[in-house]
Order: C-alpha cells, then sequence, then structure tokens
C-alpha cells in the first residue's frame, strides 16, 4: 500500500494548494491514505477545527501537529472533538488531545499515525520522544503493524537518532518542523523508510512560508517584526511510502509539485 505524507501546510496559501494537490498525488500516485502535518494551517500559527475540516475535504485523512498546535486558544477545546487529528504524543499527559491513533485507509487496511516532538533546539517542554515512543510502540503493534511516526523536529541528528532507535519496529519515520525537505530519503534496515524533513507546502519566495523582508530585518537587527505569511507561488513538499503486507517499508520517493 502507498502512503502520501505532506510536510507542514502554511498558512491559506498552503491550504489552498494541499486541497488542489492533494486529489490529483493521491490519484497519480495510487495512494490509499494521507497524513499532512498541519501545525501551521491557520495564519501560519497553528491550527482550527475549520481549516482542518477543509483539508479533510480534499483527501487528507490524518493531521498532525507540533510546537504550535496550542497557538489558536479555540483548539484547545476543539481537539477533543477531531477523532483524526494528533498532537504530539510526548507532552504532558494532562493536555487535551492524543497523540496516537489507529484508522482505516480507502481499501481497508489499518494504519497508526504517531506524532513525537524533538527536544534538541525546540522551546516546547516535551518528554523524552524516545521513552515516549517506547512506550507506545508496543500498545499500537497489537493492532496494526503498519504504522507511520511524524517526528516535529529541528535537529537532523535527532531525528536520525529516533529513526535508527525505531527501525524495524515502525513503517516510517518521517521529520517534519524545519520546512525544508531533505534528500535523505532512505529505507533503514528492518523496513523503516526515513527522511529527515518532508518540507512544507508553503511560497517558494519566502523564508520558511514567512515574507523574507521581516526575517531579514530580525536577523539583522536582533529587533522584532511580525512574520507575515505568503500566500502566492506555492510549492508542496511530500513523500509516497510504499509499504508491504507486513508494514515494512519497500519504498519512499520525495514529491515535489507547484500550484499551477
Ligand atoms: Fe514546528
Ligand atoms: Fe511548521
Amino acid at each position: 500500500m502507498k502512503i502520501l505524507f505532506i510536510g507542514d501546510i502554511v498558512g491559506k496559501g498552503g491550504r489552498e494548494a494541499a486541497m488542489a494537490l492533494t486529489p490529483v498525488l493521491r490519484r497519480e500516485y495510487a495512494c490509499e491514505f494521507c497524513i499532512a502535518n498541519a501545525e501551521n494551517i491557520a495564519g501560519g500559527n497553528g491550527l482550527t477545527k475549520n481549516c482542518l475540516q477543509e483539508l479533510f475535504s480534499r483527501g487528507i485523512d490524518v493531521c498532525t501537529a507540533g510546537d504550535h498546535v496550542w497557538d489558536q486558544k479555540e483548539f484547545v477545546t476543539e481537539i477533543e472533538q477531531l477523532t483524526n487529528v494528533l498532537r504530539p504524543a510526548n507532552l504532558p499527559a494532562c493536555q487535551p488531545g492524543r497523540g496516537y491513533g489507529v484508522f482505516t485507509t480507502e481499501n481497508g487496511h489499518r494504519i497508526a499515525v504517531l506524532s513525537l516532538l524533538g527536544r534538541t533546539f525546540m522551546t516546547v517542554g516535551a518528554n523524552c520522544p524516545f521513552e515516549a515512543a517506547e512506550n507506545i510502540i508496543p500498545q499500537i503493534q497489537k493492532e496494526t503493524s503498519n504504522i507511520i511516526v511524524d517526528f516535529h523536529a529541528e535537529a537532523t541528528s535527532e531525528k536520525i537518532a529516533l529513526g535508527r532507535f525505531l527501525a524495524g519496529k515502525v513503517s516510517a519515520v518521517l521529520g517534519t518542523h524545519t520546512h525544508v525537505p531533505t534528500a535523505d530519503q532512505q529505507i533503514f534496515p528492518g523496513g523503516t523508510a526515513f527522511q529527515c524533513d518532508v518540507g512544507m507546502v508553503g511560497a517558494r519566495e519566502s523564508i520558511l512560508g514567512r515574507a523574507i523582508q521581516p526575517v531579514l530585518h530580525r536577523f539583522r537587527t536582533g529587533m522584532p517584526a511580525r512574520f507575515t505569511v505568503v500566500e502566492k507561488g506555492i510549492r508542496l513538499h511530500a513523500v509516497v511510502v510504499t509499504l508491504n503486507d507486513e508494514g515494512r517499508a519497500v519504498g519512499i520517493e520525495r514529491v515535489m509539485r507547484d500550484l499551477p
């Protein structure tokens, strides 16, 4: 089975591009399930139920989040009504929402998605992602061997370390958060597809989806600046992972597509 995994969708422009391109890519690559990181869909910061429902209407099955999960205050209550939206599983257990779920694909296969947050160079206080994975994955394996991990983290070293830690235990460890796709797609021994970062759905003429000038100003002067999202000239980054009947990855392919 093939799974489409889309990187961080940024703002309205990213959302519209994901809505236009997801059905096309699903068809083109014959994917029966689609996961997207949606932590930046609401104006670049956080998620809302309305924005998520737009994505779900166009072929995205499950959305993951990250360090921006609570940026929109209404989402703290909304997340409880959304069974196919995940926040990092290694956030404190008292936080709302869930960190993993088991879902059914278009063709009736069971598939689990687990969201984890990194700790290196990250400001959000998360528990150890390795320990969380170690505790959660055996529970998931009772239900399915098709397991996709979204590791939302900054450092490539931490991402590769988690990928190696979970090699042979899950179907794929795919990185999000940096908004820049990496060219290191690989299948680790044991059949775990890996890529440090899938990238984003955001503007080509931008700095990680934000307008160039304010970001430059902040870097050069150290002064605060409002980072606006660029909504035009959107490029989508994703990967297509192919799994065999045992839930082992047999292929991983990078996808890059400009919104016409
Ligand atoms: Fe992030
Ligand atoms: Fe992001």
